[in-house]
């Protein structure tokens, strides 16, 4: 990846504050320097990625977009996690280079049909995690642009009103426009998305009763969640790069359904004890991924199938003893493994970590060190290993190309002590007697 630079953090208030009235009385800021009155005014800030213009206004509790003030050239708005309730028309309507608009995390009910007026250039509008149970196609008419919308986690009204919405994301070239939405009301529809809800079901004719779609038979229509559903659990942020936050949520999964355009997640602080096979492969463009301290015992040998462009994996600070045979070999581009703070338990099941590391020396690790036995606490594992390999010099565990051999004869001779041993030996030849 190349380092983006980032030039001018930080633009004083008077520039990029709307100069005339703030929308709340008391908080109009007049250009003055003094401490006590800035602290109290929300202040914007603006820097330069890549040659665009970003102003990020996030968390300062706005309930409106000043109409002046705001720089124009601005390319990408951030205003995640303020207070706005309604877009009114033309709200945005200065800001003719936009290319995205970040407005989740708001307390959005109404979105007026022009309110995103005037924003030719727009490709990307983040709606999600706010309170709009109705948006009118119309809405995204000056939108030519549009790319990707994302309006998961509001509580969708699927009646007719929404009907013209629902066909709009449904046309097939707008593959990336609301995904992962879903209908709140009614409750014969709750929890469809809206990309999949058979539109004639929004809006029966005059005194007909919704069907029930096959299948469904009178039942609860909402299916059990059994996981936890990744874009309602987490928060997404596309900028400056596609983050899905889950970290500290008390999850005991991982999260089913990452939207697979998602860059880097972080898992940590949770309390996902086991990773299960193929959790991950729908989010096929990962490369980072953050599991640090989750009391993580135990990884499946297919976790990470599909992470082909991980390159950066935290795994500390967990309960991990050993990486059980083949756990890696889905992960061609990794950099850098962070193992501290595991109790990792320096006997046979350790090698192929060591092992694994070996064969991939351009990866960065950090504290594979062995808690257990007494013996070695506070060893490297790699020490450890070299010991080990020390003490039978003619069993050179990490000569790569007698790997295999070595460990059947190891296995012979200490079979009883090393039960059971979850290894699983590649076979180098095998004799296959024909008659
Ligand atoms: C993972 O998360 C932990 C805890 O939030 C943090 O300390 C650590 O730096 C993160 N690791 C990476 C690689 O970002
Ligand atoms: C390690 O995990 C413990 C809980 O298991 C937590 O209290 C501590 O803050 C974590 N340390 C780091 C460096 O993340």
């Amino acid at each position: 990846m190349r380092p983006v630079a980032i030039l001018l953090v930080v633009l004083v208030c008077g520039s990029v504050e709307p100069r005339r009235a703030w929308p709340r009385g008391g908080r109009v800021h007049r250009g003055g320097r003094t401490g006590a009155a800035t602290r109290s005014v929300p202040r914007c800030t603006q820097y330069l990625e890549a040659g665009e213009k970003y102003l990020d206004c996030q968390d300062l509790r706005l309930t409106a977009v000043p109409p002046v003030g705001w720089p124009e050239d601005t390319v990408h708005l951030l205003l995640a996690r303020n207070r706005l309730r309604v877009l009114r028309h033309n709200t945005f309507a200065q800001f003719k280079l936009l290319k995205s608009l970040d407005l989740q995390q708001n307390k959005l009910v109404r979105i007026d049909g022009d309110a995103f007026a005037g924003l030719g250039q727009l490709t990307t509008l983040l709606l999600q995690h706010n309170g709009l149970r109705f948006l009118s196609e119309e809405a995204l008419i000056p939108l030519p642009r549009l790319a990707y919308l994302r309006l998961y986690d509001n509580p969708w009204d699927c009646g007719c009103r929404l009907d013209s919405l629902v066909r709009t994301l449904q046309v097939p070239s707008n593959r990336h426009l609301g995904n992962y939405a879903k209908c709140s009301e009614p409750p014969a529809l709750r929890g469809r998305k809206l990309k999949k809800v058979r539109p004639e079901l929004l809006c029966p004719e005059l005194g007909e009763r919704v069907p029930q779609e096959p299948g469904t038979g009178s039942r609860d229509p909402t299916p059990p969640r059994t996981k936890p559903d990744a874009t309602h659990t987490c928060h997404t942020y596309m900028f400056p790069k596609p983050l899905l936050d889950c970290g500290n949520r008390d999850l005991k999964n991982v999260p089913v359904d990452i939207p697979p355009d998602i860059v880097q997640v972080d898992l940590s602080r949770n309390n996902i004890k086991r990773l299960r096979a193929k959790e991950f492969v729908a989010a096929r463009d990962l490369k980072s991924l953050n599991l640090s301290t989750n009391g993580l015992e135990a990884i499946e040998t297919a976790a990470f199938a599909g992470l082909l462009y991980l390159r950066e994996l935290d795994l500390s600070n967990n309960s991990l003893r050993y990486i059980q045979y083949g756990v890696l070999e889905d992960l061609y581009f990794v950099r850098r493994l962070a193992l501290g703070g595991n109790p990792w338990v320096c006997d046979y099941n350790i090698h192929y970590l060591v092992y694994w590391l070996k064969l991939h020396p351009g990866v960065q690790h950090s504290g594979l060190e062995c808690r257990s036995p007494d013996k070695f606490a506070g060893w490297t594992v790699q020490d450890y290993v070299k010991t080990y390999n020390g003490d039978c010099p003619e069993d050179n565990l990490l000569d790569q190309d007698n790997y295999g051999q070595e460990i059947r004869a190891e296995t012979e001779e200490e079979e009883v002590k090393l039960l059971p041993v979850p290894l699983r030996v590649p076979k180098k030849f095998e004799v296959i007697r024909l008659n």
